[in-house]
């Protein structure tokens, strides 16, 4: 996605730049407009570096308009972002002023256009303000923000720049509005836990991040979405059916009760792949120096639902501490999934219990990496592309 990223004169022009890193690591190729304001508080030669292209900042630069003018820039643009967007630059847009780059690009670009205001609290609340945001708004501009809280001036109250993580976040679903709309999808997220005795269980290290934030994700993306989690201390995503498991052999029953009429299934459930064969009715007595467990293979409940007759677009997860690709890939073929997501397990960062993670997805003849993100965003991502994939 081709991102035209303004930028306007305030302190939250600082922010911009993770605005910037984001978007690229996101895979868009970024070019960044300042106004002469914005430059006195970061240089162009920062965002230079970071999107690796030339910084706009003049209206009328003969060089510049040879390279890219101002109407080729904004023809080129899939989405123009303006943020931080000052009070100045609101009244601006709202009144067609067209006095610099920033101003001439508005008018020009035919794009989708989202707006991250930032300003002092008592310049927002002015009724000037609210009255251009209401203008821009009715003339089908989407308006990120402002956050609420302590401004770089002293004063409490609305006028912070939302953060750059929830800005991209809001561009990636409002960039794929509805793709999922009418498709029904059950996701499995968290750990399951295999009882020993009426104390004692075998579980892992999942915490349900990866599975709540897929089905948070789908059902933004306007899916109908059931969610059958093992036991996790996340809060139940809104607008979505969510059941609560414990075992392996509980959440295979869910999933079978639910599955028949799914066009996808996600299994980001970390399912033990074996259990008990006995659980004991009573405390199991601390006796010998050594013990042995008897432990028998749970059902395999990804791989049942990939053999129904009438099967859902499958995706598998897989777990890994070695031959990630490989591993991946055999248990794509084994358990004849659609596509599989292989992660990282046991590393400094991502995977298991992290608020980031990335993955490495395999299909039939195809492969996509998605580099390490907040668990979210990889979440939009990765129902972009089984999206993409049940289209086709
Ligand atoms: O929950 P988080 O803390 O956010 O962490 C996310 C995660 C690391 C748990 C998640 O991203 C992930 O990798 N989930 C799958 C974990 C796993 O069990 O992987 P596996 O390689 O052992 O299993 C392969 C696939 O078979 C998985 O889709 C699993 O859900 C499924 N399976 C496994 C055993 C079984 N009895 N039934 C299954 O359906």
């Amino acid at each position: 996605m081709r991102v035209l990223l303004g930028i306007s004169g305030g302190i939250a022009a600082y922010k911009s730049a993770e605005l910037v890193r984001l978007l690229t690591r996101q895979g868009c190729d970024v070019r960044v407009v300042m106004t002469e304001a914005a430059t006195q508080f970061i240089s162009p030669l920062t965002f230079q570096a970071l999107s690796a292209h030339p910084v706009h900042t003049q209206l009328l630069d003969a060089n510049q308009e040879n390279a890219m003018g101002h109407i080729n820039l904004a023809r080129w643009a899939d989405l123009f972002l303006i943020a931080p967007a000052t009070a100045n630059c609101l009244a601006k847009f709202s009144y067609g002023l067209a006095d610099d780059l920033l101003s001439t690009l508005y008018l020009a670009v035919e794009c989708p256009v989202f707006i991250a205001p930032a300003m002092n609290q008592a310049m927002w609340h002015k009724p000037t303000t609210q009255e251009n945001i209401n203008r821009l708004i009715r003339h089908g501009m989407t308006i990120i923000g402002p956050d609420a809280g302590s401004q770089a001036c002293g004063d409490i109250g609305p006028g912070r720049m939302t953060e750059p993580e929830a800005i991209v976040q809001k561009l990636c679903i409002q960039n794929n509005p509805g793709i999922l709309q009418g498709k029904k999808i059950l996701i499995t997220a968290g750990p399951t836990r295999e009882k020993l005795d009426p104390i004692r269980y075998i579980t892992n290290r999942s915490s349900g991040k990866m599975g709540y934030a897929l089905a948070e994700q789908a059902q933004q993306l306007g899916a109908q979405v059931t969610l059958i989690s093992g036991p996790v201390v996340l809060a139940a995503p809104e607008h979505v059916n969510t059941v609560l498991v414990e075992s392996a052999e509980e959440m295979y029953t869910a999933v079978m009760q639910h599955i028949a009429d799914q066009d996808i299934m996600i299994a980001a459930a970390a399912v033990a792949d074996y259990t008990p064969v006995n659980v004991k009715a009573e405390k199991i007595k601390t006796q010998n120096d050594q013990t042995e467990l008897q432990l028998h293979k749970t059902k395999d409940i990804v791989a049942s639902v990939a053999s129904l007759t009438n099967k859902p677009f499958t995706v598998g997860f897989a777990a890994e501490t070695e031959n990630l690709k490989q591993y991946a890939q055999d248990k794509l073929t084994r358990k004849n999934l659609d596509m599989i997501a292989a992660n990282w397990v046991g590393q400094k960062e991502g995977g298991f219990d992290s608020a980031v993670n990335a993955l490495q997805v395999y299909w039939q003849n195809g492969q996509k990496i998605f580099p390490m993100t907040n668990k979210s965003q990889l979440a939009n991502q990765l129902l972009a592309l089984i999206a993409e994939k049940l289209h086709a």
